[in-house]
């Protein structure tokens, strides 16, 4: 857990302009409550909302919990919902996505793209047609998606979501590896990939590191190679076909009538780290994962026709598949896109963005806010960003300090708020809602659940504690976006969030609830680290670690960091006839760069002769923290509860000892 700031509960924020709109915390708890009590009703009429091509008999199944089913008997598309709906309306004309490349060609982007949503209908039908036709996918097929961030990536999710095929996005700052173990999970048939991506000026050679993966991943029948960066890339005859040359053939006009799909039926699977083992393959399904898209893009966004949305994340993670392609989209709203380094070439390219197409809602993450603050005011006080309405982060928690300081410098008349969610929610659960009822800020919190959001703050025995006294964050009632399940494995979904409270779903946080209903994410309860807001197991990289030859054994937490919330640091016992040096710290590192992706940067690596465990041979990882942190141990007792006081007393002086 990361958090140790001072939390502001009693600090209450009006937005200039909104003195007559905010309503006080009581009144939201009230409304919040009606519409919790009644949640099926609550949510069946947000999704009346949406265009269905067949109405549900059921709003929700809970006939075999965990396992609810949303919205049964309702039949939609996605892709349908979100192309073909405006671009049969005046929105056919209206932008949708306006993306900007990364290179800077004589002080301006290179190159800037414009697809109204006239285009991106055309778009996804001709991919459709091409996966259909040339590729030979249908419905219930797995594809496998590792691209840069150019239009084309949320294209062939659109497209594959219209035909009903379930993909799976890798974050192209994963390793070969990582991609390798998602193809092989998600039997993926189809690589869609490409020649590369453009990153701080380098080029990221994608195909390269697909290549190494598709060295083992049997299931991998075709692989589509866009070209983003025009360079020469390996390509296996009757297997890697480039995208245009696909696409070469297929008709401007081509339509592809977009499947009936179950509301209950798989949209994608995102894999996401865990305490233990392997990453795992949320499965998310059509309606309900619509469904809470609408509800949060309208309330918790507020977006209008009018507004500049711009959502930083890449696509690669939940945040970029629910606030970048789907979310944004189904409303009809005008995105910006963009496919770099927020800092890059300068620490104000985010800033020379978000004026330059009149941001109005800007949703990024603490990290970044924290980059910022660092190069200083004057970066983005020489932009006017004055047309920012609505902002919110998501990722980590947010400190007050850089809360306040991104109000001040951005628009302090604008919204701001920390939108508490998960891979798992496949949308926001916990945030401000201006579009709905909006109640006073306070720096760093996340803020009331949203409405048929039913959560609660529970100690060990499963009791709901007191307002300010910390616990485990939990939901109670099912809600639509929730997971269907892990990709193959069903036991590991129940185990993982259900078993831990009794009928409750367990997301794996800390949290504090305030006495105006407010909740305060703290951070992870268990062993995954945030850095810079990416999900990491300390698992992953522990094994990576061990695959090494001079490692024996290996340990990793993460500690505080003032720029990206956390950041890990590995314990390493080496095998006989390997010493402790510099270089082989170095080694180390790039190593498990190798292995997981560039993300997975270690702070440090000590070398120890024996890691702190229990009994039981597990390791005591927050013995570990403690050391590192300084932190007072007393705060580990409850936390390590097979072992005894002494115990994790004896290994915390031992461990002291050795890396003093
Ligand atoms: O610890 C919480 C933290 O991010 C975790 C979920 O990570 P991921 O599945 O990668 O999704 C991130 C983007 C939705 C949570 O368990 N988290 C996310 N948002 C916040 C947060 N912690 C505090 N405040 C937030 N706003």
């Amino acid at each position: 857990m990361s958090v140790n700031w001072a939390l502001p509960f009693e600090e209450k924020l009006i937005p200039p302009g909104y003195e007559g709109k905010v309503v006080p915390p009581s009144v939201y708890q009230a409304v919040h409550k009606v519409l919790t009590d009644n949640y099926k009703e609550y949510w069946e009429s947000v999704a009346k909302e949406l265009e269905w091509f067949k109405p549900w008999e059921k709003v929700l199944d809970d006939s075999r919990p965990p396992f609810y089913k949303w919205f049964v008997g309702g039949e939609l598309n996605l892709s349908y919902l979100a192309v073909d709906r405006h671009a049969k309306s005046w929105r056919k004309n209206k932008a949708a996505i306006i993306w900007e490349g990364e290179p800077i060609e004589d002080g301006k982007p290179k190159e800037v793209r414009v697809l109204t949503y006239g285009d991106l209908y055309r778009e996804v039908n001709r991919v459709a047609y091409m996966m259909r036709h040339v590729l030979g996918l249908k419905k219930g097929d797995t594809i496998a998606i590792y691209m840069p961030m150019v239009p084309e990536l949320p294209i062939v999710m659109l497209a594959a979501a219209r035909l009903g095929v379930i993909f799976t996005v890798i974050f192209s700052g994963f390793s070969a590896q990582a991609l390798a173990d998602r193809i092989n999970d998600s039997k993926a048939k189809v690589l869609f990939t490409a020649d590369g991506s453009w990153r701080r000026g380098k080029v990221v050679p994608l195909k390269e590191i697909a290549d190494k993966a598709l060295e083992s991943t049997p299931s991998v029948q075709k692989v589509v190679v866009l070209r983003r960066i025009g360079n020469n890339v390996n390509m296996v005859s009757g297997r890697d076909y480039y995208f245009d040359e696909l696409l070469k053939d297929v008709p401007q006009n081509v339509y592809v009538e977009p499947e009936r799909v179950k509301s209950e039926d798989p949209l994608f699977i995102l894999y996401t780290s865990g305490t233990t083992g392997k990453p795992k393959g949320i499965v998310h399904d059509t309606g309900g994962y619509a469904t809470i898209l609408h509800a949060t893009m309208k309330y918790v966004f507020d977006v209008r026709d009018t507004d500049v949305y711009w959502c930083t994340a890449d696509i690669g993670w939940i945040t970029g598949h629910s606030y970048i392609v789907f979310g944004p989209l189904l409303e009809g709203v005008t995105e910006v896109m963009y496919e770099g380094a927020m800092d890059y070439p300068e620490p104000d390219r985010w800033a020379a963005i978000a004026e330059r197409y009149g941001v109005t809602i800007l949703y990024t993450s603490p990290t970044a806010i924290r980059m910022f603050m660092r190069y200083g005011e004057s970066w983005v006080t020489k932009h006017n960003l004055r047309s920012v309405r609505i902002m919110h982060s998501v990722g980590e928690p947010i400190n007050p300090e850089a809360f306040r300081w991104f109000l001040k410098v951005v628009n302090p008349n604008a919204v701001f708020g920390s939108t508490w969610w998960m891979t798992e929610t496949g949308g926001i659960m916990i945030s401000h809602a201006p579009g709905f009822l909006l109640v006073p800020m306070k720096p760093g919190t996340n803020g009331p659940p949203m409405p048929g959001v039913d959560a609660d703050v529970l100690n060990d025995q499963g009791n709901p504690v007191k307002d300010r006294e910390r616990g485990y964050l939990v939901i109670r009632k099912p809600w639509p976006g929730m997971p269907l399940t892990i990709w193959g494995d069903d036991e590991r979904y129940v185990k993982t969030y259900w078993s831990k409270f009794q009928g409750v779903f367990y997301p794996g946080d800390f949290a504090v609830k305030d006495e105006d209903g407010y909740f305060w994410i703290l951070g992870r309860a268990d062993e995954v680290i945030k850095v810079a807001g990416h999900r990491l197991g300390t698992y992953e990289l522990e094994s990576a670690l061990i695959q090494h030859k001079a490692v024996a054994e290996a340990a990793v937490v993460g500690i505080p960091d003032p720029v990206k919330g956390e950041v890990p640091v590995a314990m390493v016992v080496l095998k006989q006839g390997y010493h402790p040096s510099e270089e082989l710290k170095r080694e180390l590192n790039s190593w498990v760069r190798e292995q997981v992706g560039p993300i997975a940067s270690f702070a440090d690596i000590k070398f120890v002769t024996k890691l702190p465990k229990t009994r039981s041979g597990k390791i005591m990882r927050r013995v570990i923290k403690a050391v590192l942190t300084n932190a007072p141990l007393g705060d580990l007792t409850t936390l390590e509860d097979e072992t005894s006081v002494e115990e994790i007393k004896r290994a915390y002086e031992e461990l002291r000892k050795e890396i003093s």
